[in-house]
């Protein structure tokens, strides 16, 4: 098996979206426009309420999915077709906009830690109108695979060696999301297909990667070489996130909140959102 090594590390640049929340964007930075299929990965997390009060209102979504991950804290989500609902720790919604919607994101707490992940992941270009649709899953939905060496693997997508499956179907990209914590001095290894583009972002501690032995700290994420294997090992007590995902290798056409392929399509959506039409 080729083990995959560390091929770039993103710190990513803190912004200001929505109302005015305080992130850092890791994948749609200037250091890593994207990393086919994902084409932005914002981490948020603050104990001030000034930073996250102001939550997302009301904006429109065409042609991709939002993937939310909440590690602590309570997200609340509205969308224009009248679905609603409270992401808690630890849960996780995996939305499908295809042709349009329009939805908010709001904070269900006025004070205390909110904190976690949203992950943008591209739709085939013959999946970019289909109806939205929700996958919805709460912490204890999600499958953790416990190993006698302390090693927790939280599966939201994708199959761990051991073969506990995630709870997220996804045919476009087959997409792998794992949440792992390991204990100091403990080893991980997990296939992926050898030609998904894969990335792991360190939440805690600090990780050792590949036959090259390249360090990996916390708040950093690292894009990985292709091969079929990921290994590593914790340096210390370590939480953190390995995604993969196959390549659509398609053209990407991006305006604010849409994602289409070409020009056209993107204006297309905001006439359409101008006209009421992604209501
Ligand atoms: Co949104």
């Amino acid at each position: 098996m080729i083990s995959r090594e560390l091929r770039q590390i993103v710190n990513g640049d803190q912004v200001s979206d929505g109302a005015g929340v305080q992130l850092k964007r890791i994948i749609g930075s200037p250091q890593l426009n994207m990393l086919d299929p994902f084409l932005m990965l914002d981490a948020f997390g603050s104990d001030q309420p000034q930073e996250y009060l102001a939550g997302f209102p009301p904006h429109p979504h065409r042609g991709f999915e939002t993937v939310t991950y909440m590690l602590a804290g309570k997200m609340r989500h509205e969308d224009s077709a009248g679905n609603q609902g409270v992401i808690e720790t630890g849960g996780i919604q995996w939305m499908t906009a295809g042709k349009g919607i329009i939805h908010s994101e709001m904070p269900e707490q006025e004070q205390g830690l909110l904190a976690g992940f949203q992950l943008w992941v591209n739709l085939p270009a013959s999946e970019k109108m289909q109806e939205p649709r929700y996958q919805e899953r709460t912490a204890e939905e999600i499958p953790v695979e416990v190993h006698d060496n302390g090693t927790r693997i939280k599966v939201i997508a994708g199959q761990t060696r051991q073969g506990t499956q995630g709870v997220i179907d996804n045919p476009y990209v087959n997409p792998l999301y794992l949440h792992v914590a390991l204990p100091a001095d403990t080893n991980f290894e997990q296939t992926v297909p050898e030609s998904d583009n894969s990335f792991i972002y360190v939440i805690e501690g600090q990780l050792t990667l590949g036959d090259k032995q390249r360090l990996l700290k916390a708040g950093q994420l690292g894009v990985l070489e292709h091969g079929d294997l990921v290994t590593l090992k914790a340096d210390e007590n370590s939480e953190f996130l390995l995604v993969s995902g196959q390549p659509l290798n398609e053209p990407v056409a991006r305006g604010g909140p849409f994602v289409m392929n070409t020009r056209e399509q993107v204006e297309q959506a905001f006439a359409d959102y101008r006209a009421g039409r992604l209501a």
